[in-house]
């Protein structure tokens, strides 16, 4: 905690993900897919600064490139829902102004929003002293989004339920990633309706749904050994075919990335952020640099780094 102009503040870093591995089930009734996911927290982040204040609002900035269109700063916007929602599970009855600064693309499907609300809850906890323990935050976490809490804990992890039930996943070494953004971001319901709706017409191709999905040992032993060939061999995201359906211009910019030596490119979530799965640093580099050439937005990032942590 700082006391700068003697207003007590403290500073959260939250991550950004990409998982490795999405496999969608069947929807449920409460409007969500059962999933089997595996997440890589990347080296994108966060950074929230929860201060001391009477009442609850928000300021929100971003980095070079992240467009702040569509994202809400009234109670719409979910660090603000995590704050109010920490303050309510635990009666705390005065306020905070939340400073927000993104470097994690907007509606991209790399979780920044869900980034936000675990920095917050984690940031508000540390600020108004109120000490829940990570099970209560996890809690908390879950019931602001299926991501939220995998943004707390980071690193890799397999994710089940709605992706919030999680489980750590042993991971050796370093994996280094190219990620192309795209101007305009996608909706994560649509993806999802999308993905029903090809399911739907092309019932006979795809087989039953998974009714309860796994994720693939394969990259279980990948992550562990920390082999970039053997994981870009077992990459998967059921979301996709709906994202490419939604914005079919990302297909050949996948293909680019591939053909320019990327290992593998995927989705990243349901996008449409896309991920480029590399050999080595150098590698990550000039891939990034051709991408640029190309004229696409790209950026190097590596994984796996923690989850949300206070950092002043
Ligand atoms: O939990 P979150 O707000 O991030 O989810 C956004 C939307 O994505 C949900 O309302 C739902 O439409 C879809 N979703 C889903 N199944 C999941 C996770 C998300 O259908 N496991």
């Amino acid at each position: 905690m700082t006391f700068a102009e003697e207003i007590p503040s403290v500073r959260v870093r939250a991550p950004g993900k990409i998982n490795v591995y999405l496999e969608v089930g069947a929807l449920q009734d409460d409007g969500y897919h059962e999933l089997a996911t595996a997440f890589q927290a990347v080296s994108l982040y966060e950074d929230v600064v929860a201060t001391m204040a009477d009442t609850f609002s928000l300021t929100v900035t971003g980095a070079d490139g992240v467009d702040l269109d569509g994202v809400p700063t009234d109670d719409r916007n979910l660090a603000l829902k995590a704050a109010l929602l920490l303050a309510d599970a635990t009666g705390y009855e005065g306020g905070v102004h939340l400073d927000i600064h993104k470097q994690v693309p907007v509606a991209g499907g790399m979780g920044g929003g869900s980034a936000d609300a675990a920095a917050a809850l984690l940031a508000c906890d540390a600020l108004w002293d109120t000490r829940l323990t990570h099970q209560e935050l996890h809690r908390l976490a879950a019931q602001l989004g299926a991501d939220v809490p995998f943004a707390l804990k980071g690193g890799t992890a397999v994710g089940t339920g709605r992706g919030d039930v999680l489980n750590p996943a042993l991971a050796r070494g370093r994996f280094d990633w190219v990620l192309v953004t795209s101007e305009e971001g996608v909706s994560t319901p649509k993806v999802y309706g999308e993905l029903d709706l090809h399911r739907e017409r092309h019932k006979v191709d795809i087989g039953p749904v998974a009714q309860t999905p796994s994720v693939d040992v394969e990259v279980l032993h990948a992550l562990r050994a920390g082999d970039a060939d053997m994981l870009a061999a077992s990459l998967r995201n059921d979301l996709q075919v709906a994202t490419l359906r939604l914005r079919p211009d990302l297909a050949a910019v996948l293909e680019l990335g591939e053909a320019s030596g990327a290992l593998a490119g995927i989705v990243s979530g349901s996008g449409p952020t896309l991920a480029f799965l590399c050999a080595s640093p150098e590698h990550a580099l000039e891939l990034s640099t051709d991408l640029q050439r190309a004229g696409h937005a790209s950026l190097h990032v590596h994984g796996p780094v923690p989850g949300a942590r206070i950092v002043g």
